[in-house]
Order: structure tokens, then sequence, then C-alpha cells
């Protein structure tokens, strides 16, 4: 699994224990599909339609470095897709400034690509993270999944979430996926 994923980014294993990282563990949260509501989370926001491209908390100062997802009821055939840029993207993404702002309204500016322990942690959320100057939300949404995860129940994904960008097309409400942040310590 650990060379999995240093190679793509991702891991996906069925039937299997949670991996073993190394970082510090969040709570499991189970995430359930559902209409738009006034909630602070991209399901508040587009409900059941499409996710855009983003990385989970975009707006944070430290977002986690891996995100673990299970699989608890997949109702209808369902799908994650997966962006890892290429270099072109990486160059356009290091040149992009964001304007995040946070649930209280404060604004800060933030690159949407940053060199971390020898690699780049991207960002992106065109929810609270606004492209001031480099790339456009069209640039990007324009581009399209270098892998797709189809879900099934049980199944275990593990996403390097400082490598890659995700996200979800429309989806029947019940969907629940269990997810789980690891950050780096
Ligand atoms: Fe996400």
């Amino acid at each position: 699994m650990k060379d999995e994923l240093a190679a793509c980014g991702f891991a996906v294993m069925d039937g299997e224990a949670v991996p073993e990282i190394a970082g510090r563990w969040g709570n499991p949260q189970a995430i359930v599909s559902r209409e738009r509501d006034d909630s602070w989370s991209l399901s508040g926001t587009y409900g059941l339609e499409a996710f855009p491209w983003h990385t989970d908390g975009a707006i944070s100062s430290r977002p986690p470095r891996w995100i673990v997802l299970r699989a608890l009821s997949i109702p209808q055939t369902t799908h994650t897709e997966l962006l890892d840029p290429d270099p072109s993207l990486l160059a356009g993404l290091r040149r992009t400034v964001l304007r995040a702002v946070d649930s209280t309204g404060r604004a800060r500016h933030l690159p949407a690509a940053v060199p971390e322990e020898g690699r780049w942690r991207v960002r992106w959320d065109p929810r609270v993270c606004a492209p001031q100057i480099g790339l456009s939300l069209d640039e990007v949404d324009a581009r399209a999944p270098t892998a797709i995860i189809e879900w099934r129940e049980g199944r275990v994904v593990v996403l390097d979430n400082a490598r890659l960008l995700h996200r979800r097309p429309a989806v029947l409400a019940g969907r629940v996926l269990e997810r789980t942040y690891v950050w780096s310590e």
C-alpha cells in the first residue's frame, strides 16, 4: 500500500483493515450525501449535485495530509474522480494566489501550491478559495480526471490530499462514506 501511495498518491483496498498511516488521526465521520443546506461544507453548498475539483481543508493553515474513505452505504453506482496535476497544471498552481475566506468571513491570501518536504502541497476549493492571480476556476474545472475510483461497500481508499485534487459527480441521497483525516506530524 505504501508503494502505491508513493507512486500514485492513492490506494484502493477491499475487505482489508484500514491501513496504518503514520500521523495524527482525526475522528471518523460519516459523510452522507444530502440536499444542500446552510452548513459550512461542500454538501451544504452543492447538495447532491457534482462537486468541483477541490482539496479538503483548503482553508486551513494545516490541511490534513491523508484522507481515508470507507464506503458504508452505496445505494447506486457512483465514483470519485482524482486529478494528479501534471507539470503544466502544477506550474499554473504555483503562480496562483487564492483569497481564502473562512466561516467567520476572515480573508487571507494563500498560494495554490507550496513546496513542502520535497514535494508540493496543493490547495483548491472554489467554495472558499477564489483565485485572484494565475489560473482561473474554469481552467482547473476543465481538467479531466487522471483516475476514477468506483465505490462499492467496504472499499477503503486513501488519498494524498497534498498531491491530488478530487471531486464527485452528482449522487442520490443516502450515499454514506466514512471519512477520517490524518495529519502529518
Ligand atoms: Fe473532499
